[in-house]
């Protein structure tokens, strides 16, 4: 897997770097070209190779993003994996940091995990500090997957393995991706047995010896398929004083549409054991090109909720996406707030995944306007935009019992005759269809991305969208129902267009596109800007490090 075609490619990108293993800079970033057309502004993706889950998210607790990500440094498909890190200050513009942790020998992968900071030095790691980071991970080695845990001194830049490492090891091959939280006086892990369908939850004062406090297994979790990546976090019932617990879990197979999904519950946690009287099957989108999420560890109060990041791909194809053209594959969603929402049916609460603040990355309005009855032939042409990407909002009003009524949003190339739709049907379906883009072939990608059964919005409804050269995130009634998916045009889609049918005469249909500026790639003139990619050369920004956390 190491001795790739693409390992002399990486060597001949890396001036000064001392390397342990073949093709894999330590202490430096690795090089990334941000300029490619697929290659998406202001979402993450690695700077080259191959990129699958979100790992170790955390805010720093001052003004920083950590965003640790599974990385295969020397190829384009996945194997050799490491945790890749970036930083962030908005969550839109990153800058590429040095690998963060490496794997202990040739025969071990570093697999999934999360990240906390260990404020109170419960671990012993940090006498005089309160910003110290310890990273908890499998390790994956052939025939077993163990639990391991890295310690940080400086904020989550570089970690040093434990020397009592492997913290648990019961001798099982498919138990991983550790995700731990802080429940009033103990440490709680959220990990998978990926071929039994099941969480354990373990706990520990120490984040070193660790205890099996409970198994968490339900009926809606559909059967026959791996068990991957839990998440659990406590968030607010939008509109309440309420609190309950999510539960998200990552499934290998079996969504809706073909491929992989995160299914979620809601329910109570009291320190030990997750329970729910909710054994429905729930997934978190309606898009195809969502896994592994993770909910960020020490996200500020103001957030009113959890942030969260996801792999923007599906399991099946991922390691076929055409971005490799450009010696990259796999781009992160946008951030999320994620909170709850009462459902109709009183025993369940809805996910809300809503767009994360998307200001720092948007620019001059490209056009508003607010109409009276059904919009035709609305079509905003953004081919202007350097980022080769648009925002747009639109909110429906006076819906009134229009059950026949749709909307459709589509991106169209001017030159290839390409175009993706998404459309609404009142009646609670939504579609993608992506078959009219020629960058891709693959079965699974073209096929059509249909979700049912949609609760009925009532009187008004939302939409917003964010396009993003190969990425098209979608945001229904205020973000209920979030869709992802990968677009991939032979030539840039440079027009915005919404219509809709069977709206009554008085509803209200306003309507506003934006630029999107890139992170990447800031245009001339801007500060640090060139108009190609200097962010691993110079950041425009420097974190404060070896910070408090507050
Ligand atoms: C490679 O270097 C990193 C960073 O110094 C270290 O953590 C890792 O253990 C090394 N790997 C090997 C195989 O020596
Ligand atoms: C942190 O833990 C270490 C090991 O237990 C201990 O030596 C040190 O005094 C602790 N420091 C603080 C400030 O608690
Ligand atoms: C928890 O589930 C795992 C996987 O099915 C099983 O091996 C283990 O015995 C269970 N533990 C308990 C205490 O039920
Ligand atoms: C909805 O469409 C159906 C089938 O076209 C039609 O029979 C019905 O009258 C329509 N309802 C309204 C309220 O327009
Ligand atoms: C749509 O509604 C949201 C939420 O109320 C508001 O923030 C936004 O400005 C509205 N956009 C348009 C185009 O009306």
């Amino acid at each position: 897997m190491r001795l790739s075609a693409f390992v002399s490619f990486a060597v001949a990108f890396v001036s000064v770097v001392a390397n342990n293993e073949t093709g894999v800079p330590v202490g430096t970033p690795v090089p990334g070209d941000y300029t490619g057309p697929l290659r998406p502004q202001v979402h993450f993706s690695p700077p080259q190779h191959f990129m699958n889950d979100p790992n170790g998210c955390f805010f720093d607790g001052v003004d920083t993003w950590h965003l640790y990500y599974q990385y295969n440094p020397t190829a384009i498909t996945g194997g050799n994996q490491h945790w890749g890190h970036a930083i962030s200050k908005d969550l839109y513009h990153w800058v590429n940091e040095p690998i963060a942790i490496f794997p202990p020998d040739d025969n071990t992968q570093v697999y999934s995990g999360s990240a906390v900071i260990d404020v109170d030095n419960t671990s012993g790691f940090f006498p005089n500090q309160k910003n110290g980071v310890v990273a908890i991970y499998t390790l994956n080695s052939p025939g077993k997957e163990v639990q391991a845990i890295s310690y940080s001194t400086d904020g989550g830049y570089t970690f040093t393995a434990y020397e009592g490492n492997p913290l648990i090891d019961i001798n099982n091959p498919d138990f991983r991706d550790p995700k731990v939280i802080w429940y009033n006086d103990h440490w709680v892990m959220a990990v998978a047995y990926a071929q039994a369908n099941t969480i354990a939850f373990y706990t520990s004062p120490d984040l070193k010896a660790w205890t099996h406090a409970s198994n968490f297994t339900n009926p809606g979790l559909i059967a026959g398929q791996s068990t991957e990546c839990p998440n659990m976090i406590e968030v607010p019932v939008d509109g309440t004083n309420q609190k309950k617990y999510l539960l998200t879990i990552s499934r290998g197979g079996g969504f809706p549409n073909g491929g992989s999904g995160i299914q979620y519950f809601v329910g109570d946690f009291d320190g030990q054991a997750f329970t729910t009287n909710d054994d429905r099957t729930r997934w978190i989108e309606i898009g195809k090109d969502s896994y592994a999420g993770q909910f960020f560890w020490n996200v500020p109060d103001s957030v009113q909720g959890g942030v969260w990041i996801g792999w923007a791909s599906n399991l099946p194809y991922s390691g076929g996406l055409p971005t490799a053209q450009e010696n990259w594959r796999s781009s992160m969603t946008a951030p999320r707030r994620t909170f709850l929402k009462t459902a109709s049916d009183p025993a369940l609460f809805d996910l809300v995944l809503d767009l994360y603040d998307p200001s720092p990355v948007l620019g001059k309005d490209l056009d508003a306007k607010t109409v009276t009855g059904d919009v035709s032939a609305y079509s905003v042409d953004f081919s202007s935009v350097a980022a080769n990407a648009v925002y747009l909002e639109a909110n429906i009003t006076g819906i009134g019992a229009a059950q026949n009524a749709s909307f459709q949003y589509t991106l169209a190339s001017a030159t290839s005759g390409e175009s993706v739709l998404a459309s609404y049907a009142f009646s609670g379906a939504f579609e993608i269809d992506r078959a009219n883009t020629k960058g891709w072939t693959d079965g699974g990608y073209v096929a059509p991305i249909r979700t049912e059964g949609l609760a009925d919005p009532g009187d008004s409804w939302t939409f917003t969208a964010l396009f993003d050269r190969s990425m098209l995130e979608v945001f229904l009634n205020g973000g209920l129902h979030a869709g992802t998916a990968n677009v991939y045009p032979s030539e840039p889609l440079t027009q915005v267009s919404v219509a809709t049918s069977g709206l009554p005469a008085d509803a209200q249909v306003s309507l506003r596109v934006r630029e999107v500026l890139s992170g990447w790639n800031p245009p001339p003139g801007e500060s640090g800007g060139s108009g190609t990619c200097k962010r691993d050369a110079a950041p425009r920004w420097t974190p404060k490090s070896k910070r408090v956390v507050s």
